[in-house]
């Protein structure tokens, strides 16, 4: 375990001292009013949560069974309303249509404009038009092969039938597994392995800055490959349902492969929602973790739901008349749970927009927060960092107004990033929610309460409620104030996971056996004297770049399975716009000589294997990874040199870095 800083670098900005005080005017209608409103309902959720949460369920979900138990636990393995059942997608669409908000937009959706000829399309469904979409899909699915706890992969581009296609898992009882549209075909059949899918759910292609992303051709690339003894790993899939988005041309397989126009046209709109266990599988989402493959992340339904619905109404302060646009993919928890759940069983108004954020011009989020008068922006740091980058006169250039809230998720958001979000985004009247979460949480867990908790810029302030976080040292000991820690958290909470699938002991030994008795989060952390969490980040092998979150070691076997590379070692630098940047180190096997083209030959082999969003920054040749002498990489002084100063000139010499491993520790 790498050593934890003992301050972070966001407290280096002396910003801790700034707090910025809930806006009066903010607070008269927020969700929860004051910092003593805050503390009195945190108190009682966590001195009584069994109560709590048996309140909210019952508030906030439509069952059609009563559960018998609120909570089972049995570390390390939580079960959440148990013997209750409900249906995910009656929360978020059925329970509406009764109601005013049956002809509201459910999705407002905005495509890519990706040439001059096709200007960005609009969407917008209902709730009504939802769930007419979601019942047809439902049967699509059905007629498709698919039933109740059946997995179901979704490679999808940021589209409504993204959502459409979830809900409608969610509906007959499927679980689905959503794979980001910017993984590999290798990816897509590891996912499918592992989680044995029935069907893949995905388009023709996808844009992304004007280019098709060739969705259906990964999948049929992933579907002919083997593993190391010849076995094809997608063997579970019988049907590829193929939706008509970019138009490329595509194989099509009769037999396999079913148009989803040709599909949803034939299918009825009656597809009553199938009553569900509290504690059936709802998603597995695979993250990157510090060893192997990734994980599947298992989330199941009443806890889930329970605990996206309500952080989404108090960390957004959701109004019924709100423009709630989370910018995060579908391919990421955020995008499961604050694009589609959380939003949805709310009956609030999501936006979702299909492109990057400078297609065709870096004004494109502004120019879709003046159109359609966004209230509510949730957006990542990295993003955020490069607006600041892109210049002012992009903002300028369009009516901020309607924003009321804003939100940043995925990394430690820099305090000079987070004063001119406030600024020049915010117009000084809109609150700031940092807000810190994981996959594996479900949703969000230490955050500002709009209108009730103070912020402190690089700070996400104080838990949500039932969440009893601590920073603890190694053996598990809270640390006084001030001190660096590691980030755990004491108590089960509904949208916790449930476990890695198929994985049982893999679950308990990555989260549960590193702080006995506490779910260990990987993040190191700092608390101030007020209570305040300063995260400073990953203290695992697993790397945050962009907000995406990519274990060392999957990059490190990617790369080694390319032919000329003998060892490879990965670590991140400190980078100003990604937060931090994939630096590898890399030796080759006898005989191989660096060329100009060895670097991006490396990367795309990465993109091959991982995907795009892996492909590191930086590849840098060396004779020998340093080592220590019982053998173990010297990942420390490897950081050392990469956050040092760019390697410049000639990138085709072997560096000597076994000189400098002679002058670090030999022990490290
Ligand atoms: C990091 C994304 C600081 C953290 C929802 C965590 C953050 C990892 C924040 C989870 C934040 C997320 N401040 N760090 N507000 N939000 N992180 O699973 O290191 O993709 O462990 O979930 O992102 O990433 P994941």
């Amino acid at each position: 375990m790498a050593q934890i800083p003992a301050t972070s670098s966001i407290e280096s900005v002396s910003t801790e001292k700034r707090v910025f005080a809930p806006p009066k005017a903010f607070s008269k209608t927020a969700q929860v009013k004051s910092l003593a409103e805050y503390r009195k309902l945190y108190k009682e959720s966590i001195t009584a949560p069994e109560k709590f949460w048996a309140k909210q369920a019952k508030q906030e979900l439509v069952w059609s069974r009563p559960w018998k138990k609120v909570l089972e636990w049995k570390e390390p393995v939580a079960k959440w309303f148990v013997g209750g059942q409900l249906n995910v997608s009656e929360n978020c669409l059925d329970r509406h249509l009764g109601t005013a908000r049956a002809n509201k937009a459910a999705l407002i959706w905005e495509g890519e404009p990706a040439a001059e000829d096709r200007p960005g399309e609009r969407r917008v469904l209902t709730y009504k038009q939802l769930h007419h979409e979601v019942c047809r899909f439902g049967n699509v699915l059905k007629q498709a092969g698919a039933t109740k706890g059946d997995r179901v992969l979704i490679y999808l581009p940021m589209v409504p039938e993204a959502a459409i296609a979830m809900l409608a898992c969610a509906r007959i009882g499927a679980v689905h597994s959503v794979v980001f549209g910017g993984f590999s075909a290798q990816s897509v059949a590891d996912r499918i392995f592992d989680s044995q899918a029935k069907l893949v759910i995905t388009a023709d292609g996808g844009f992304r800055r004007g280019a098709v992303v060739p969705l259906k051709q990964n999948v049929d690339a992933a579907l002919e490959l083997k593993n190391a003894q010849g076995e094809l790993l997608t063997k579970s899939i019988e049907k590829v349902v193929v939706l008509r988005r970019a138009g490329n041309e595509i194989n099509f397989q009769a037999g396999r492969d079913l148009w989803w126009h040709e599909e949803i046209a034939k299918a009825s709109a009656n597809c009553p929602a199938v009553p569900m266990d509290s504690e059936a599988p709802l998603f597995i989402l695979y993250t990157s973790g510090s060893t192997g493959k990734p994980k599947g992340i298992l989330h199941t339904t009443g806890g889930y739901l329970l605990y996206a619905k309500l952080t989404a109404r108090y960390v957004f302060d959701l109004r019924e008349e709100d423009v709630y646009w989370c910018t995060a993919d579908i391919g990421w928890v955020t995008g499961h749970s604050y694009v589609v759940y959380g939003p949805l069983a709310n009956g609030a108004t999501s936006l979702m927009y299909e492109g990057a954020p400078n297609f065709p011009e870096a004004d494109r989020f502004w120019s879709i927060v003046e159109r359609y008068g966004v209230t509510t922006l949730y957006t990542a740091p990295t993003a955020i960092r490069a607006f600041m980058k892109w210049g002012v006169e992009w903002p300028k250039k369009h009516d901020l107004s309607s924003l009321r809230l804003l939100g940043s998720v995925g990394e430690p958001i820099n305090p000079e990033a987070w004063i001119w979000y406030y600024e020049t985004i915010g117009g000084k009247r809109c609150p700031i929610v940092d807000t810190w979460w994981q996959t594996e949480t479900g949703g969000i867990m230490i955050s500002p309460l709009p209108g009730a908790i103070p912020t402190k810029p690089g700070s996400a302030s104080l838990p949500f409620f039932g969440i009893v976080p601590e920073v603890v040292d190694d053996a598990g000991r809270p640390v006084p104030r001030n001190s660096g820690g590691k980030l755990v958290v004491r108590k089960p909470w509904p949208g916790m996971l449930r476990g890695l699938w198929g994985d049982p002991k893999r679950y308990q030994q990555v989260y549960w056996t590193e702080v006995a008795g506490s779910y260990f989060t990987g993040d190191g952390c700092r608390q101030d004297k007020d209570g305040y969490f300063w995260i400073v980040g990953r203290i695992d092998d697993v790397l945050n770049v962009a907000g995406h979150r990519i274990g060392t070691a999957e990059v490190e076997s990617a790369l080694v399975s390319h032919q000329k590379v003998a060892e490879a070692a990965v670590v991140g630098r400190p980078d100003d716009l990604k937060g931090q940047a994939l630096v590898a180190f890399v030796t080759l096997k006898s005989g191989v000589k660096v060329d100009p083209g060895l670097q991006d030959e490396l990367r795309q082999h990465v993109a091959k294997e991982i995907g795009p969003v892996a492909k590191p920054d930086d590849i840098r040749f060396a004779e020998a990874l340093p080592k220590t002498r019982s053998g173990k990489i010297m990942r420390r002084l490897l950081k050392q040199i990469a956050s040092g100063a760019e390697i410049k000139g000639d990138t085709t010499t072997l560096e000597d870095l076994n000189v400098l491993a002679k002058l670090a520790a030999p022990d490290e």
